[in-house]
């Protein structure tokens, strides 16, 4: 019996079925009692741990296989029809040659195991700007994160329809199960070899194998809402960008909309449910990872949280850097690779206080905090990439805007990453050509949210999407610089901050979380004009008193946060001209290329 009204989507279920050979076939409702029975299951084989439910009502602990904690951007690929089209960030190899690749896993791949089908929104159902995708999983843990992190079920199957259009997702986890065999209780996964993270663009088609983590499993996210949607967003005119969005309100009640774009783990989810620190000053959230951006009928870019959930960084996530995600996560949320405490609460790295007993950490061993109080790196208590699956409505910033099909028109744009130097505070672009070099030359120590013998040291990650970018980068550059020739007085202002600036001895030179507000504060002010300036060789800055200092911030430290370090500028500029920009060859628009000649000329003055 077909399983859907869609005779395509059928055909296509068929297809995968035949191929990976499951036990069974569940079509994914979208309903409590099918989330419910779900946790049940994968409680009961040992997969996920109840906990505390008087403290944490409705939420549930995975510990994931310990080689498969974060996204693999090395068996990441975009398999376009040309390795041109890829563009030189990206993997790439000839989609009949990784098809014929995977198909050869995928064969028989869900032996013993149920093949779910998950129908999703990304966006409010049925809204102009949503995109519909069907995801296939043979992981029971993929389908309750995809019920928080999207909408999911029947509603999304009426929208699409006898022949709606949707994005076909294929999941496996790799790991077929012989006759009587079971996981035990074992994350199941595939060996680093066999993982394969698959886009192809012009099919707008997804396929994945052998893993179960977050960003290469939860097909919406990252593979669908940015690297699919980046490539169909520079056919049709648009913008798929890896950005929050906050909405911020003065206490003159005036509101405008801020998006960032920060690499993986530095930051977006903090700053989008951040507390001012300054009074009477309110941000509230709209998206914290993803921002889908179309021109209005004005002229201004508006822009949707495509995502219904937060799949956020649980390390450094306390009551006093980050309440609302906290609270967020208090209820309906999911764990994964945090330390257990002994009363069924959970632990990690940075929370308020020390753990309250002997733990059970990520991998599932007994864990004590060292004398020193202070874990030792390669040795945490939570894996440094755990993370929580929060439902979006838990959040008690959310802005009331947040489902709107409309979107909210965006004021500024903030860039930046981890740079321990030469980056200032903040500082603000004199053209749009200038803010789309800031975006284009953004750098940050590389994060745990990847695999990589990286993590620590500084690398490019232009606009924050060099892992998620769809299509070839240089021509990325040159779509952003087209969408401000469009309408350039109605385009946001641009931004570039840096919250991770450090001293010698390696201390936080800025106090960050609630005390960026002070921050946010000139952006609002510079969008209308106000807020005092000076102009540098590098953009506008904050003049000395414009910014607030926070306490515990001496007046050295704020000079420093705020001045133009000419040397560390000029070796920036000089390594972007000669490490950076000529790997995009003449795709890169000269607009970029003009801009390293004004601003090195205006730094020799
Ligand atoms: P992804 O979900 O991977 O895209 O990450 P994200 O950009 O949303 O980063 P998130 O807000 O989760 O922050 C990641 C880490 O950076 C956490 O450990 C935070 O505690 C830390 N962090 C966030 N904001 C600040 C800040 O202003 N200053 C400092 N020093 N650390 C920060
Ligand atoms: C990131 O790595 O940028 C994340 C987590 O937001 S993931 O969903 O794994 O991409
Ligand atoms: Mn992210």
């Amino acid at each position: 019996m077909s399983l859907t009204k869609h005779a395509k989507l059928n055909a296509w279920i068929e297809e995968i079925q035949a191929m990976v050979k499951p036990e069974n076939v569940v079509l994914c409702d979208g309903s409590q009692a099918q989330y419910d029975k779900l946790i049940k299951e994968m409680v009961e084989s040992g997969l996920a741990t109840k906990l505390n439910q008087e403290k944490l009502p409705g939420c549930y602990l995975f510990r994931s296989d310990a080689s498969d904690v974060a996204r693999v951007e090395d068996r990441t690929y975009i398999s376009s029809k040309t390795k041109e089209a890829a563009g030189p960030t990206n993997n790439w190899k000839a989609p009949a040659e990784l098809k014929a690749e995977m198909k050869a896993l995928y064969d028989g791949c869900m032996k013993g195991r149920t093949m779910y089908v998950i129908p999703f929104s990304m966006g409010p159902v049925g809204s102009d700007i949503a995109k519909i995708g069907v995801e296939i999983t043979d992981s029971a843990y993929v389908v309750v994160n995809m019920m928080i992190m999207t909408r999911v079920g029947s509603k999304v199957l009426d929208v699409l329809g006898t022949d709606g259009e949707f994005i076909p997702c294929l999941h496996s986890v790799g790991k077929p199960l012989q006759a009587g065999e079971s996981d035990n209780g074992k994350w199941p996964c595939a060996p680093i070899e066999k993982k394969y993270i698959s886009h192809f663009p012009e099919e707008r088609t997804i396929w994945s194998y052998g893993s179960g983590y977050g960003g290469n499993a939860l097909l919406g996210k990252k593979c669908l809402a940015l690297r699919i949607a980046s490539a169909v967003a520079h056919e049709e005119g648009w913008l798929a960008e890896h950005m929050l969005i906050l909405k911020i309100t003065s206490p003159e009640g005036v509101v405008k909309y801020v998006c960032g774009a920060f690499p993986s783990a530095c930051g977006k989810t903090n700053l989008a449910m951040l507390i001012p620190t300054i009074p009477g000053w309110k941000v509230e959230t709209i998206g914290d990872d993803i921002a889908w951006m179309k021109p209005g009928k004005d002229g201004r870019l508006y822009a949707i949280n495509p995502e219904a959930g937060f799949f956020g960084v649980a390390p450094g996530t306390n009551f006093h850097s980050n309440k609302n995600a906290m609270i967020s996560a208090q209820k309906d949320t999911i764990y994964t690779n945090v330390a257990l405490e002994a009363d069924g609460t959970v632990w990690w790295e940075d929370m308020d206080a020390p753990p309250q007993s002997e733990l059970i950490d990520w991998k599932g061993n007994k864990w004590n905090l060292p004398a020193s109080g202070k874990s030792e790196k390669g040795k945490e208590a939570a894996h440094p990439n755990a993370r929580f699956t929060a439902p979006a409505r838990n959040c008690p910033a959310i802005a009331s805007e947040w489902e709107d099909p409309k979107g909210v028109p965006v004021d500024a744009f903030l860039f930046g990453g981890r740079r321990p130097s030469t980056i200032p505070l903040v500082h603000q672009a004199m053209s749009w050509e200038h803010g789309v070099f800031m975006g284009s030359i953004v750098g940050s120590e590389v994060t745990a949210a990847v695999i990589s013998d990286q993590v620590g040291q500084v690398r490019r990650d232009p606009f924050a999407m060099l892992p998620f970018c769809g299509y070839h980068m240089g021509d990325y550059f040159a779509h952003w610089i087209k969408m401000g020739k469009a309408n350039p007085d109605k385009m946001p202002k641009i931004f570039f901050v840096n919250w991770f600036r450090k001293t010698k001895e390696g201390k936080w030179l800025w106090p960050g979380y609630g005390e960026n507000s002070r921050v946010l504060k000139w952006v609002c002010e510079r969008c209308d004009g106000k807020g005092d300036a000076v102009e540098t060789p590098i953009g506008f800055m904050p003049t000395a008193t414009a910014i607030d200092r926070p306490e515990g911030v001496t007046v050295e430290d704020m000079n420093e946060l705020l001045s133009v370090d000419k040397a560390g500028w000029l070796a920036e500029l000089a390594d972007v001209e000669k490490n950076h920009y000529p790997k995009f060859g003449d795709k890169l628009p000269q607009e970029l290329r003009d801009q390293i000649k004004i601003i090195t000329e205006r730094l020799s003055k």
